[in-house]
């Protein structure tokens, strides 16, 4: 019998790519939305994708009992891929007791049903966010975390440290918390991929859309970083090769291999890329000019934040396959799909 393993979330950005991965290594997955940042139509891309469609539960995970519900119907998970949350940035500055409320009680909701269930399993989806302003670079997992610069960020730092007393209070859970750096790219189908609610706050999106003209022009934030050309410097991560690292670590839990009952990775390729190498290498694999502009830096963005790997390598056997270009031609055959299908 396949392992069933819940995805909340799993209509989303990183959450659908991750169920298409799941679906290919032979798992049964059932998916828990509630379609605030996301589309049903996904399940359908899926099945296109892989030839199977998930189970799809609409779900607020917010809800306690709602969640009961619904991890009642699928008592027979072996672990939870939890995705679910909300990740603007900039609106959780504005609205953060909204981002509070939904990215912790689903957090809470989903912990308490599932352990009822003895379903003791459980990959988080984090954020390098949580390292604030790293004081040294590459960042490890050994690197201090810090209190996040926004409340988005914040829910992300919280809810590891939840994860961690619930962990030591439940000696029979096991939870792997998988620190994101920058994701982007899509499907290479063509099929899935991000879909930014509104102007979108990330980069790649706004390129994307600008190439697009759908937005006259990319502001880029800031060149007087103390960076080699001024502007910030991230690690651009395939969601291709993040979600094959959720495929990873579940199969962790589930073969017992976790050295503690709480761990945590780094997902990145361990480059740095500034604002104008992503600009330039997008203009050379798209063959298309983008029109930007440089202005005033952006509130709480650090200069630079990339990844080391080795964690990741040496634990679970991962590491990042695809580059830049890779990442950038695939958002770019996304977002031209997107506007020819006009969803
Ligand atoms: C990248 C670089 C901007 C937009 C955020 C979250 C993080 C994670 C990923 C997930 C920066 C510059 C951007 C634009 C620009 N969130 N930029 N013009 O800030 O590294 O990380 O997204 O759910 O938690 O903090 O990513 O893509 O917003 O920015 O110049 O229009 O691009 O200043 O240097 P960031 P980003």
């Amino acid at each position: 019998m396949a392992h069933k393993i819940i995805v909340t979330g799993g209509c989303g950005y990183i959450g659908s790519h991750t169920a298409i991965e799941l679906i290919k290594s032979g798992f049964n997955v059932v998916i828990f939305d509630d379609f605030s940042n996301s589309s049903k139509k996904t399940i359908e891309r899926i099945y296109q994708i892989t030839g199977t469609a998930p189970t799809l539960i609409n779900v607020d995970l917010k809800d306690a009992d709602e969640t009961h519900k619904a991890f009642l119907a699928h008592y027979d998970a072996e672990g939870v891929i939890h995705f679910a949350a909300h990740k603007a940035v900039g609106e959780s500055v504005e609205k953060p007791l909204m981002y509070y409320k939904n990215n912790l009680y689903s957090l809470l909701n989903t912990l308490e049903s599932q352990s009822n269930l003895n379903i003791n399993k459980f990959i988080f989806s984090s954020s390098a966010t949580v390292y604030g302003t790293p004081e040294t670079l590459p960042i490890t997992e050994e690197n201090e975390t810090q209190r996040p610069f926004s409340p988005y960020g914040n829910t992300k730092k919280m809810a590891e440290e939840i994860l961690d007393d619930f962990t030591k209070s439940n000696k029979s859970f096991s939870a792997i918390s998988l620190r994101y750096f920058n994701p982007i790219g899509a499907h290479e189908s063509g099929k899935i991929g991000e879909l930014p609610n509104g102007i979108p706050n990330n980069l790649m999106p706004y390129i994307t859309q600008t190439a697009a003209g759908i937005r006259e022009k990319l502001m880029v934030y800031g060149n007087d970083y103390p960076t080699k050309d001024g502007t910030p410097i991230r690690d651009y991560i395939h969601v291709i090769d993040l979600a094959k690292a959720h495929v990873i670590a579940i199969k962790r839990l589930i073969n017992n291999k976790q050295e503690t009952s709480l761990e945590f990775f780094n997902l990145g390729t361990g480059i740095g890329y500034s604002v104008l190498d992503v600009i330039h290498t997008f203009e050379s694999a798209t063959k298309c000019k983008l029109n930007y502009e440089i202005t005033e830096r952006r509130d709480g963005d650090v200069p630079q934040l990339y990844a080391s790997t080795d964690l990741a390598k040496v634990k679970l056997g991962w590491t990042a396959t695809k580059n830049l270009e890779d990442m950038i031609s695939s958002s770019w055959t996304w977002e031209q799909n997107l506007r020819n299908e006009n969803n």
